[in-house]
């Protein structure tokens, strides 16, 4: 058996898997801070314990004697976030997550400073990814930059705790801004240009080796054998990938998690920064992936939820029940944009609202919303050409049949929801973990397993006129942003 574990962002899965399928799970809710605009924060020490306490809920069914039978933990997380560590690995501030965009200033200096950025990267500076965070610190936090002496992503972080080392792999090395993508290691000219020593950066193993043994300490707290192999595992879109075999040339997939994104693997580095696809390299070696990648997957759909004072599935059976031709339109940026605007100052808004207008229109509005995101993203990726369907999808937004019809009348794509879906990047963790102690193999990793339910796409021709008016509402209001005036 081999456990995966997860660090989303509004949630940590941990699951327990037998040949890569799952047979128990247990997941514990984070929470973000925003403090000030822009802002998004957690508390790596509130990672940890959800570590701790949703492994004690995994293993305890188990008993000393089934304990016995894990064989390695994997990993997988959230990704561009930056854990701060001291020389005596004490956290130095809360972490700066992947949706945080207060470095945005800090991005167009980065493009002045290497106009080759995007190619060698694989994405241009966005405010969300790692580096440009960096001299965000050197101008508001330069206390904290000096006493920086490791810089680790989430999963990293929790791998620290785990097996006391400092290791990451390519997939959420990709996602740093300090990556070379083509040549699979640090650039000394990403990280001179962003004012980051090389020697604060993890080192670098593939997603299925080992990063290091399960420490004494750890492990008589869990119950699990000491030097139990921790397997550095990937990022969450390269894990995801792995749950649901995309890692050949051209095998793609769709994750509606907080995040939603397009994925499409390669076995070459094919960088276009233009349209803000990422192109990253994959966890597994010789493998990478294009990716349109957006900050506002499933989330907005909780958000409303939240403001309506209702669960989601009821506000969704409301919904799909509300005559079309009197729904608002929704513009779901609620923590700005990656592909395909590169918008950090873009925000939610509702356009259409009638004295009549209710919450289950609000709703389905929202769920346009999601779905057309997709639209945007395919278009990104030459509209998806080549990707044969049902194009697999995971995350918590597939709980919902509703916005997995309308992303596939949306997009013109057939969408097949995953098996284990919900628990993607965990299970991929988990595969990953397999790999490593030889109880799968790399063709095991790659089989791309029959999705569940199948939704077809519909000819929509309202959507589609209802898109071109939303794509226009974006133009209208990108003016009267911050960044827009
Ligand atoms: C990918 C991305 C998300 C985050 C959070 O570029 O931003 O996948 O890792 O899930």
């Amino acid at each position: 058996m081999h456990i995966g574990l997860d660090l989303g962002t509004s949630s940590l899965i941990a699951v327990l898997c037998e040949d890569g399928v799952p047979r128990a799970r247990a997941m514990r809710p984070l929470s973000t801070a925003s403090p000030h605009p822009y802002w998004s924060e957690q508390q790596p020490e509130d990672w940890w314990q959800a570590a701790l306490s949703a492994l004690d809920e995994l293993l305890a069914p188990l008993g000393p004697g089934g304990r016995a039978g894990v064989r390695a933990i994997g990993l997988s997380g959230q990704m561009h976030g930056a854990v701060l560590l001291n020389d005596a690995g004490r956290v130095l501030r809360p972490a700066m997550l992947w949706n945080d965009g207060r470095a945005h200033a800090e991005c167009a200096a980065l493009t002045r400073a290497l106009p080759e950025i995007g190619m060698i990267a694989g994405v241009p500076p966005l405010p969300g990814l790692t580096a440009p965070k960096f001299p965000w610190l050197a101008r508001h936090e330069p206390h904290i930059l000096g006493a920086v002496r490791h810089v680790l992503m989430p999963k990293d972080y929790l791998g620290h705790r785990l097996h006391g080392g400092h290791v990451s792999d390519p997939s959420d090395a990709a996602g740093t801004l300090l990556f070379d993508q083509a040549g699979r290691c640090w650039s000394d000219a990403l990280c001179a240009a962003a004012g980051v020593d090389p020697a604060w950066l993890p080192a670098l193993r593939h997603g299925h080796e080992v990063a290091g043994g399960l420490s004494g300490t750890v492990a008589r707290r869990l119950g699990l054998p000491e030097g139990l192999p921790v397997v550095t595992g990937g990022g969450d879109t390269a894990t995801g990938a792995v749950s649901v075999g995309a890692i050949e040339d051209g095998a793609a997939f769709l994750s509606l998690g907080t995040s939603g994104q397009v994925f499409l693997a390669g076995d070459r580095y094919r960088p276009n920064p233009e349209r803000l696809v990422h192109a990253f390299a994959h966890t597994l070696p010789a493998r990478w992936y294009q990716m349109a990648a957006m900050l506002n997957g499933a989330r907005p759909m909780a958000w409303f939820a939240g403001v309506a004072g209702s669960d989601i599935a009821p506000l969704l059976a409301e919904a799909e029940t509300v005559p079309p031709d009197r729904v608002p339109l929704f513009l779901p940026y609620l923590t700005g944009e990656r592909t395909p605007h590169g918008d950090p100052h873009i925000r939610g808004a509702f356009y259409g609202l009638e004295d009549g207008t209710g919450r289950a229109a609000m709703m389905r509005a929202v769920v346009e919303a999601v779905a057309f995101c997709f639209a945007d993203a395919f278009d990104s990726l030459d509209g998806g050409a080549g990707i044969a369907g049902p194009i697999p999808a995971i995350g918590g937004g597939t709980r919902s049949d509703f916005l997995l019809r309308t992303i596939a009348d949306v997009t013109g794509h057939a969408i097949g929801r995953a098996s284990g879906a919900t628990a993607g990047p965990s299970i991929g963790a988990a595969k990953l973990a397999a790999l490593a102690t030889g109880d799968l193999s790399r063709g095991d990793i790659a089989r791309r397993p029959v999705p569940g339910k199948v939704f077809e796409p519909r000819s929509a021709p309202v959507l589609g006129a209802r898109l071109q008016r939303w794509r226009a509402l974006y133009a209208a209001l990108k003016p009267l942003t911050e960044g827009g005036a």
